[in-house]
């Protein structure tokens, strides 16, 4: 399984985006955090900030929606530019029907979990998708404190996503740096979103390669 290491422009300077996209050219998706001060506390940026930063760079773009309503908002998303949209489970009205929009739309359909949402009612939804995220750290801020107690959660993940023989990836976002990168992994992560890790970095582009180095260890 191919690791892939996704910069969360939440850490960078929003007045550069496209600078701090460039910072990290090398990394397989540029994670863009959409948040809506509901399903969060806190705001971050929308459809036309999309818009603009897909055409600002050739790093394809990971949308995260930690919103309300998902179900409205993120074929949008695809239609901005965003290559694959993740949504959150705890917000969709229509799961199957939201994940089936956003493939047929074009993109890449992906499912989010809370730290407090079990994995298991929803293993026959895990066919509909194309990644899922399990969320390390409650959603809203970066810079958070990795929760070690989701990796049972990620390890259960991917009994389930080899039991059924899935391609899905898996998706680790919060807290994920060089002290914790190697135990996603080892629980079965393949695509890790870091924030701090690499905006932190005196070297972004650096950061982004130490990180792959660790997680393919
Ligand atoms: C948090 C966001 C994350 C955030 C991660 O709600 O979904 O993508 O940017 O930041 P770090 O890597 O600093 O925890
Ligand atoms: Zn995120």
């Amino acid at each position: 399984m191919a690791v892939q290491i996704n910069p969360s422009i939440l850490s960078a300077d929003f007045a550069r985006l496209a600078d701090e996209a460039k910072a990290v050219e090398g990394a397989d998706w540029l994670h863009v955090d959409v948040m809506d001060n509901h399903f969060v506390p806190n705001l971050t940026l929308g459809v036309p900030v999309v818009e603009s930063l897909a055409r600002a760079t050739d790093t394809p773009l990971d949308c995260h929606l930690m919103i309300e309503a998902p179900d409205r908002w993120a074929p949008q998303y695809v239609e901005a530019g965003a290559g694959s949209v993740t949504f959150h489970v705890e917000a969709a009205a229509a799961p199957v029907r939201l994940a089936r929009e956003i493939r047929a739309k074009g993109a890449r359909a992906s499912m989010a979990l809370k730290p407090a949402t079990p994995i298991e009612p929803y293993e026959d939804l895990l066919p509909e998708l194309d990644m899922l995220l399990i969320m390390t750290v409650e959603p809203g801020f970066g810079g958070q404190a990795f929760l070690d107690i989701m990796l049972p959660k990620i390890r259960r993940t991917r009994e389930l996503i080899d039991k059924h023989g899935l391609e899905l990836w898996l998706q680790v976002d919060g807290g994920v740096s060089a002290s914790t990168i190697e135990r996603c992994a080892d629980a079965g992560a393949d695509v890790f979103v870091a924030g701090s890790a690499v905006y932190g970095a005196s070297d972004p582009a650096e950061a982004v390669r130490a990180l792959r180095n660790q997680a393919e260890a």
